[in-house]
């Protein structure tokens, strides 16, 4: 009943010359059975849009403020996003939350302005090493789901990403028993705050997703695809984790 969704997160990487691996993707998808997006720089999100229109290629910005507008010196609001042809989100990635100091409160508001501005929010959730040692990840997930998400959201609206913060960018990935208990954990907790609406959202793992890992990821029930980093990069990389996908 969950459409899968391929989601890239090019982070800060790709100038005007990365369009051609957007034309690659639409060349190699022109009717994909799940969804496709793409969440480049700011600098990207219009040309991308452009390159991207008519297309099963959805594109999306990388964060935004909660204010609607006003003094936040290289901030950028929910409705610049959509008015450069922006129809996604992330908000809350766990390099947000380090890099900025983003709190489960601030992710919370941030994700409000989206749902406001018309945008489909991803929303991160994601434990360190220490918490996951530690055996706090249940704990910790829990939180930042309660706190991190508004009161009425939708399957329509938002998408929850799981990335364990030591999967990301290092070529580790939790065990597969590991992906399921968080999955499982997070659809309960969903279902629990949000009655039948909480089946309807997505919940995307995230964290060293692979051409080589993607297929055994994806079998995972409760999972309903990924949030890509470095493998979204290139169209080579990331088609076969579009088609691993449509096949699960
Ligand atoms: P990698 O796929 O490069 O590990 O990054 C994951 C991520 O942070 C996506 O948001």
């Amino acid at each position: 009943m969950r459409r899968g969704l391929a989601a890239g997160n090019w982070k800060m990487n790709g100038t005007g010359a990365s369009l051609s691996e957007i034309e690659a993707l639409k060349a190699a998808h022109p009717d994909p059975s799940v969804e496709i997006l793409i969440c480049p720089p700011a600098t990207l999100v219009e040309r991308m849009s452009a390159v991207a229109k008519g297309s099963a290629v959805a594109v999306g910005g990388q964060d935004c403020h909660a204010a609607e507008a006003g003094a936040h010196t290289g901030d950028i609001s929910a409705a610049m996003l959509t008015d450069a042809g922006a129809t996604h989100v992330i908000l809350g990635h766990s390099e947000r939350r380090a890099d900025h100091g983003e709190t489960d409160a601030n992710v919370r508001a941030k994700t409000e302005a989206a749902l406001m501005g018309g945008l489909v929010a991803v929303v991160c959730l994601g434990e360190s090493l220490d918490e996951r040692e530690g055996g706090k990840t249940l704990d910790v997930i829990g939180t930042q789901l309660a706190g991190s998400l508004p009161d009425a959201i939708t399957g329509a609206n938002t998408v929850i990403a799981y990335e364990p913060i030591w999967a990301i960018g290092t070529g580790k990935i939790p065990t597969i028993e590991q992906i399921a208990e968080v999955h499982d954990f997070i659809r309960a907790e969903l279902v629990k705050r949000y009655g039948a609406e909480g089946e309807a959202i997505r919940v995307l793992y995230g964290g060293s997703v692979k051409p080589s890992n993607a297929a055994e990821i994806f079998a995972v029930e409760n999972v309903d695809g990924a949030l890509v980093g470095g493998a979204s990069l290139t169209a080579q990389d990331f088609s076969p984790i579009i088609t691993a996908l449509e096949n699960a």
